[in-house]
C-alpha cells in the first residue's frame, strides 16, 4: 500500500504529534520547516492558508494549520491570538482565569482550520470546533496549551489534559478538521497522484 505523504507548516510539535497519532493507515505527517511563517491574518482560515501557501515550497501537497480558543464572556478571545496571550503555556492559563475570575457562564469553543494547499494555491479549507467551559482552576498534565482549562461538553468532565490523546482527538476541534481532510482526501484520487 503506497503511502500519501502530507507536509504540515508548523512550529509546534505538540500538533504534530497530535495529527499524526490520529491519521489512518496510509498516510504520514511530515514538518515543512519554511521557517516563521507570520500569522498577519484577522481568521483562522486566513493564517491557516498562509501557512499552506508556505509549505508549497517543499511539497506537492501542503497543509497550514490554525487554531485557538474562543471563550464567550470575552468576546471571542483570545482567538487567533491565542499564542500571542502570553509567553509560556501557564502563562496563557493564568492570564486567562484572571480575566475569567467571578465570571459567568464559562462557555468557550476550541477552533481549528486546516488549510490544503496544493497546485500553487490554497484548495479547500476543513474546520473543526469543540464547545466547553473554563475551569476555574488548571487540572491535568496531558495535551498543551489550554487543555487543563478547557472542559469539553460531550466529555465526562475531564479536561482535555486528564484525556489521553485517542480520548481528546475523538472529540476535539483539531480531530474532526482532520476527519474531514482525510474524508476528502479519500474521495480525491487526484490528491494521491501528486505526492512526492
Ligand atoms: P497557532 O495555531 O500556532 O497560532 O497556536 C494556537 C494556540 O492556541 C496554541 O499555541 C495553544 O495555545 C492554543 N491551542 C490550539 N489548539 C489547542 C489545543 O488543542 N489545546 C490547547 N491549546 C490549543
Amino acid at each position: 500500500m503506497s503511502v500519501i505523504e502530507l507536509g504540515l507548516v508548523t512550529s509546534n510539535s505538540d500538533k504534530l504529534a497530535e495529527i499524526a497519532s490520529l491519521l489512518p493507515k496510509g498516510y504520514e505527517i511530515v514538518r515543512l520547516d519554511v521557517g516563521e511563517v507570520e500569522e498577519t491574518g484577522s481568521t483562522f482560515e486566513e493564517n491557516a492558508a498562509l501557512k499552506a501557501i508556505a509549505g508549497l515550497r517543499d511539497c506537492a501537497i501542503a497543509l497550514g494549520e490554525d487554531s485557538g480558543l474562543e471563550v464567550e464572556a470575552l468576546g471571542g478571545a483570545p482567538g487567533v491570538y491565542s499564542k500571542r496571550y502570553g509567553n509560556s503555556d501557564p502563562a496563557r492559563i493564568e492570564r486567562l482565569l484572571g480575566q475569567l475570575q467571578g465570571v459567568e457562564p464559562r462557555q468557550a469553543r476550541f477552533v481549528t482550520v486546516i488549510a490544503l494547499a496544493r497546485r500553487g494555491g490554497v484548495t479547500e479549507l476543513f474546520r473543526g470546533e469543540v464547545q466547553g467551559t473554563i475551569s476555574s482552576a488548571p487540572c491535568g498534565r496531558n495535551g498543551f496549551g489550554y487543555d487543563p482549562v478547557f472542559v469539553p461538553d460531550e466529555g465526562d468532565g475531564r479536561s482535555f489534559a486528564q484525556m489521553t490523546r485517542q480520548e481528546k482527538g475523538h472529540i476535539s476541534h483539531r480531530g474532526r478538521a482532520l476527519a474531514a481532510l482525510v474524508q476528502r482526501l479519500r474521495s480525491a484520487s487526484d490528491l494521491g497522484s501528486e505526492n512526492g
